[in-house]
């Protein structure tokens, strides 16, 4: 495999990207309002839908999970499940929903999911990780990725068992975010341990854990020698996060958005929001976003602007 170490062109299965960064999946967060916003600015290649069962997916999905905005771009689907067949079928209507790609949730630490033998519980079952994501990859054409986590301090040593099964069953490629299911985030995202995974794998390995700037993404790079890199929480309020590291990477300088151009942003945002979601929700989202968008001291303007353009 050749080592990319920079921003650059990426092929993923039998997408070809300009960009080789993108952006993550955020429960409660990333849905078709935040992607339009990412897609305009550009810089990634393609966003992540919020995790969604297979389960709900095969069932009566709220619009929040499955709507594919005519003004976002490419979009992968993220799904969740612990039954084969379910997640086959999961996969075929994700694509029927627009799906370009497919993500398989193997890195979800909650309980409850856990529970269920669904997100980060595949990594102690390689073997069956390995049928489940044959059986996908021979149902759908777009591209297949395992989202995973390491297995760090834990003794669990799961990440050789996990590369080589996802390798061998024909995924195109693992995204790797750097921590243990079990720690968080005040815990650095062990950018070793994704390299020793970059290393194992034949398939393009997507490093992710505390990329926010420049300066960390060439870290992410440079320790990893990954051939992507996967950015979550820092574009939150930041949708041009990609365009910035972009220009950065040709060396220009870049002016971010004035507070009014972010205040307009934010409206914008929280507009497209009510159109998705019962009002209620929206407004709980949107104070939500407001304080990824605005500095605390001006959040008391945006309340007041809120309520004249809400
Ligand atoms: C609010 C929130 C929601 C998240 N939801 C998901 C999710 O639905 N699926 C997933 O694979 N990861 C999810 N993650 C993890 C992120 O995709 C990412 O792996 C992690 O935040 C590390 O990347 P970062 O340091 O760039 O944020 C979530 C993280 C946060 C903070």
């Amino acid at each position: 495999m050749s080592i990319q170490k920079k921003i650059q062109p990426i092929q993923l299965g039998n997408l070809h990207f300009a960009s080789n960064l993108i952006q993550a999946p955020l429960a409660g967060l990333s849905c078709a309002p935040f992607r339009e916003l990412i897609a305009q600015f550009g810089g990634a290649a393609y966003c992540v839908t919020e995790m969604v069962s297979a389960k709900t997916l095969l069932g009566r999905p709220e619009k929040r999970y499955i709507y594919k905005s005519p003004n976002e771009g490419t979009l992968c689907f993220q799904l969740s499940g612990n039954n084969a067949t379910e997640l086959e079928e999961a996969a075929l209507r994700a694509v029927s929903y627009g799906a370009d790609l497919i993500d398989l949730n193997c890195g979800c630490p909650v309980n409850k999911i856990r529970k269920k033998n669904s997100g980060s519980k595949w990594l102690s079952i390689s073997q069956e990780l390995g049928q489940v994501i044959q059986g996908i990859k021979s149902k759908i054409s777009p591209p297949l990725s395992v989202k995973i986590r390491v297995d760090g301090m834990s003794g669990d040593r799961f990440n050789t068992d996990v590369v080589k099964a996802i390798n061998d069953a024909g995924a195109d490629f693992i995204i790797v975010h750097g921590r243990h299911w079990s720690e968080r985030y005040d815990t650095p995202a062990r950018l070793d341990e994704i390299a020793s995974i970059v290393e194992q794998s034949t398939i393009p390995v997507i490093g992710n854990g505390d990329v926010q700037d420049y300066t960390s993404l060439q870290k992410m790079f440079e320790a990893t020698g990954c051939a992507g890199i996967m950015i979550g929480r820092a574009s939150v309020g930041r949708p041009w996060l990609f365009e910035m590291l972009m220009a950065e990477d040709r060396g220009e300088k870049y002016a971010p958005p004035t507070t009014e151009q972010i205040v307009k942003l934010l409206l914008h945002h929280v507009r497209q929001l009510s159109y998705l979601e019962n009002k209620e929700r929206a407004l709980l989202q949107a104070r939500k976003f407001a304080k990824y968008y605005l500095p605390t001291d001006i959040l008391p303007d945006i309340s007041f602007l809120l309520s004249q353009n809400g």
